[in-house]
């Protein structure tokens, strides 16, 4: 089945993705491109529609990203939004220029032309977020304005007839009120978008592509347990069965039980069929890092002896066609392969093609998705809840939740510790509300008391934090009831520590983890 397809091109805005998530929220299958492809590339696609994204600069300095006038001449519908709203104008004729006061925050904006199809619905005065210096100030010939605000004659623009629609506020900020409405009237009522793309769709046709593709031939999957290459090991056993073979490393840094629930969903106990191999590689983990205590040599450790049990289960294995990756859209995106926006996340992808194992070729089941479609499809599959919606953890896991040497002993503590808290955690009921949160073992040992006894016990520090991009975070303001109630279980039921600390760290300058 052929998909409908909606372009945005990146112009460098902040909010690239979000534009595209919002219109697969409209149902429309939509991918990110930066504004240097070429227009042949673009005709080649045939999308339905074309959105333009915001960008920092100004459309009429000669170095500024552009785009050609044909682009508006295909009769592809086209939305431009912010500095794609001024860039339509700029190009097609008007007049772009600065501004004397900056635009910025809520705004309400009167909508002028009540018949525009993007304001289909939406109401007369509604609140937009705007965020811009420099302001058209003059149309494009066979353009006319559709809304203005107090400081903003061109709000938004339009050209009914070779469907050009030019808006200078951002829909797809969740500031602005009726803006998915907006973007939902531009893909369905302009583009004539039947909006099929939904997550039952994409799993069936997954897994005829998988078959497609792969044929009779061998697939091997590394999986963590985490939601990524867990959803890619549903979606590819139910395509292919036992031609799917998943290594699972046990490295004796996960989580409390964690090992035993993947094992307990993706073994031969579990509802999915496919060859499943569970590494216990916790000795050999805990040797090679004994008497490390270097947080960067650790992560080293960890990584490469992740690679060396790897390779040695792929000889068992012996040639596959396929190495599955569970790459999602976000990593594509940012890696700088989409969009312009690039941003590089090092230390948590991987990167590079692992040369260790024998295969053709890679699959990357997930590549178009984005997290929250990645959740979607899992819950599909049948995944348990707890896994599909379970929060970020380090690869490295509790390797690096652990200050100074890491032994059997002290990742049992974190553990236990780490389990009271965050079964604490959702019986209060914040779990949704705290975006990562887990116990992390200091190194500090301390003197206390225990029934008449002294000890001389481990801290753990309680970490919390709120974040939306896991680059910069605050610590949650956890009630200090719940945080008492956590504390004197940890004292009690966790053999080895006698104090319990809260970090109220926020990132930078420090960082999500404890390590
Ligand atoms: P930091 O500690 O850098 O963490 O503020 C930001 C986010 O990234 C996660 N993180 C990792 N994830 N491999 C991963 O897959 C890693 O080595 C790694 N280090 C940190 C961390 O849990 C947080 O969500």
């Amino acid at each position: 089945m052929k998909r409908e397809l909606v372009i945005v091109l990146d112009f460098g805005g902040q909010y690239n993705q979000l534009v595209a998530r919002r219109v697969r929220e409209c149902n429309v299958y939509c991918e990110i491109y930066s504004y240097r492809i070429d227009i042949e590339k673009i005709k080649a696609m045939n999308p339905k529609g074309i959105i333009l994204t915001g960008g920092p600069n100004s459309c009429y300095l000669e170095d500024s990203p552009t785009y050609s006038r044909e682009l508006f001449e295909l009769g592809i519908p086209v939305l431009g939004l912010c500095y794609g709203a001024q860039l339509m104008m700029h190009v097609l004729g008007g007049k772009v220029e600065r501004a004397d006061v900056r635009e910025y925050g809520k705004t309400e904006v009167l909508i002028d032309k009540k018949t525009s199809k993007v304001f289909q619905d939406v109401s007369e005065k509604t609140v937009c977020w705007m965020s811009h210096f420099d302001y058209i100030s003059e149309i494009a010939p066979g353009f006319e304005i559709t809304a203005h605000t107090a400081d903003c004659p061109t709000a938004a623009a339009e050209n009914e007839e070779k469907k050009l629609y030019a808006i200078q506020f951002h829909p797809e900020v969740l500031h602005t009120q009726e803006g998915t409405k907006m973007l939902f009237n531009f893909v369905r009522n302009v583009c004539g978008c039947a909006g099929d793309w939904k997550m039952d769709s994409f799993v069936e046709s997954s897994i005829e592509a998988i078959r497609e593709k792969v044929g009779d031939g061998k697939v091997l999957l590394a999986l963590s347990g985490g939601v990524d290459s867990s959803v890619a090991a549903g979606l590819l056993s139910r395509a292919i069965g036992k031609q799917l073979t998943c290594v699972f490393v046990d490295h004796g840094l996960l989580r409390k039980n964690e090992g035993d629930e993947v094992e307990a969903v993706f073994g031969p106990e579990g509802d999915f069929d496919l060859n499943f191999i569970r590494v216990n590689a916790q000795e050999r983990y805990y040797g090679k890092l004994a008497g490390v205590t270097e947080p960067e040599q650790k992560r080293k450790i960890i990584g490469e002896e992740f690679i060396r049990v790897f390779e040695e289960e792929a000889k068992k294995i012996g040639a596959v066609d396929f190495l599955a990756q569970g790459t999602i859209y976000p990593d594509v995106v940012e890696s700088g392969l989409g969009g312009e926006s690039a941003v590089i996340k090092s230390h948590h992808n991987v990167g590079g093609l692992p040369d260790y194992v024998d295969f053709k070729e890679i699959i990357e089941p997930l590549r178009d998705l984005f997290k929250d479609e990645v959740r979607k499809a899992g819950l599909e599959l049948g995944l348990p809840k707890e896994l599909v919606f379970r929060q970020p953890f380090p690869g490295p896991g509790l390797g690096i939740r652990i200050i100074g040497e890491v032994t059997a002993e002290k990742v049992k503590i974190v553990q236990d510790a780490d389990a009271i808290y965050r079964e604490e955690i959702a019986n209060a009921g914040l779990d949704q509300e705290i975006n990562q949160y887990f116990a992390a073992l200091t190194n500090m040992r301390s003197v206390g008391v225990m029934g008449d006894e002294r000890t001389y016990d481990y801290a753990v520090a309680l970490r919390a934090v709120k974040t939306i991009d896991f680059m910069t975070a605050e610590a949650a303001e956890i009630p200090y009831e719940v945080l008492q109630k956590v504390m004197s279980r940890i004292i009690n039921e966790v053999k080895g520590v006698n104090r319990v600390f809260y970090d109220l760290t926020s990132k930078p300058p420090g960082t999500i983890e404890f390590e």
